[in-house]
């Protein structure tokens, strides 16, 4: 398994091969079931604000672990324009583009760990986290 995946996002049908090659290594380290769509999901949104708010960017994948547990890091990077109020782009139902608004705070929510750094200058860096269950 190699150290880091890189899937280049440039368009919608680069969303549906972040999130195959996120479901593939998490099914090597250990996911199954539910953890498995919810993942899926998880890489979706982050994919689709790159699409939409930045254009073009990356979806870095790579596994972790803390003590017995296997985890996977998804993170999502672009040099778009940033996100201006963080606070505001993490509520629950406020979009700039017409959506729900559910996508950041829906992928918070559905991993166990979440940072979001962003900057008009660099533009915008989501790192989600998830642990596999070892029950
Ligand atoms: N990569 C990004 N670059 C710039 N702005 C972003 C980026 N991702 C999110 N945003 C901003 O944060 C807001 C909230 O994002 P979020 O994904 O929660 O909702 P949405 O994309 O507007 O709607 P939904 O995801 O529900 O279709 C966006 O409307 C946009 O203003
Ligand atoms: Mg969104």
């Amino acid at each position: 398994m190699p150290e880091e995946i890189r899937v280049a996002i440039n368009g919608e049908s680069d969303i549906v091969t972040a999130r195959q090659k996120g479901r593939d290594l998490a099914l090597a380290l250990g996911f199954g079931g539910v953890d498995l769509t919810l993942l899926s999901t998880a890489i979706s949104e982050v994919a689709r604000n790159i699409v939409k708010y930045a254009g073009r960017g990356e979806i870095l994948l790579w596994a972790d672990a803390k003590d017995q547990a296997q985890g996977i890091v998804v993170q999502a990077r672009d040099q778009g324009p940033g996100i201006a109020d963080l606070e505001l782009a993490m509520r629950d139902g406020y979009s700039t583009g017409n959506g729900l608004g559910l996508g950041l705070p829906g992928a918070r929510r559905l991993m166990d760990e979440f940072d979001i750094q962003s900057s008009s200058a660099n533009g915008t860096v989501v790192t989600l986290k998830k642990w596999a269950r070892t029950f």
